[in-house]
């Protein structure tokens, strides 16, 4: 349930992503929205102090980026990563936009990103390993010259917003922990087109890239099961 409403956030937001419009008014038609239309919570805003109830990420921003009142510009690729709680649940999802005609670049690091992802996503079943979804990611990503950010992965997701186990994005294949069906984790790579390399501004949230290079994230929430997978996160036009 939870999931499924972090995906509608998604499908929502879509059209509002236009030249112009500032990432602080994104943040309050998403939370709007959660809240009234919803009747769920963000579970960003207040979460460890973030101020905000979703994260927007621009161009050479990571994650966690804070909405604020600059405004996006044509060419502009952003991030948009929505987790909202339901009946006790945490449904956690990001997926890139663009303002307009992205660049070659910017369009080719975030399909390799979401190949990525899903590369990592299809390993997953009862009895697979967490290296398993690490190494199927990074083998993808690094085939097409990009770097593979070490410092943020995945998580443990359910009645808290992020538990063990951590799900790194890199790794070798049959180690780590063992999958069980039941288990609800995020698969969310971040990928860069220079170095793997981050640095958290003085904001304490904000995360770029050391060499101010590009990076995108795909994320999505995944049900472990017997046979193997299901996504909690998808949209409307996904399932
Ligand atoms: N949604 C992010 C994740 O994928 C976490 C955001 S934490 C926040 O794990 F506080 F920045 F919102
Ligand atoms: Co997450
Ligand atoms: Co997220």
């Amino acid at each position: 349930m939870a999931g499924r409403l972090a995906a509608q956030v998604l499908d929502m937001i879509g059209e509002h992503i236009t030249l112009g419009v500032s990432t602080e008014q994104l943040n309050t038609i998403c939370h709007t929205f959660i809240v009234d239309e919803l009747g769920a919570i963000p579970a960003p805003l207040n979460y460890r102090g973030f101020p905000k109830s979703i994260c927007t990420s621009v161009n050479h921003v990571v994650c966690h980026g804070i909405p604020d009142q600059r405004r996006l510009k044509t060419g502009d690729a952003i991030n948009i990563d929505i987790t909202v709680i339901k009946d006790g649940f945490h449904g956690d999802t990001s997926r890139m936009f663009f303002v307009g005609k992205p660049s070659v670049m910017a369009a080719r690091l975030s399909l390799i990103c979401f190949q990525s992802m899903w590369c990592g996503i299809k390993k997953i079943k009862s009895g697979a390993r967490l290296g398993d979804i690490g190494h199927a990611v990074q083998t993808h990503a690094e085939k097409h010259r990009f770097s593979v950010v070490r410092d943020f992965c995945g998580h443990g997701i359910g009645r808290v917003f992020h538990e063990d186990p951590q799900v790194l994005h890199y790794g070798q294949p049959d180690t780590g922990l063992k999958l069980q069906s039941g288990m609800t984790l995020t698969v969310e790579p971040m990928l860069n087109v220079g170095r793997h390399h981050v640095r958290i501004l003085s904001d304490g949230w904000t995360v770029v890239t050391k060499d101010h290079s590009l990076s995108a994230q795909w994320e999505h929430t995944i049900l472990v099961t017997e046979s193997g997978y299901e996504v909690l996160t998808l949209g409307t036009k996904d399932r």
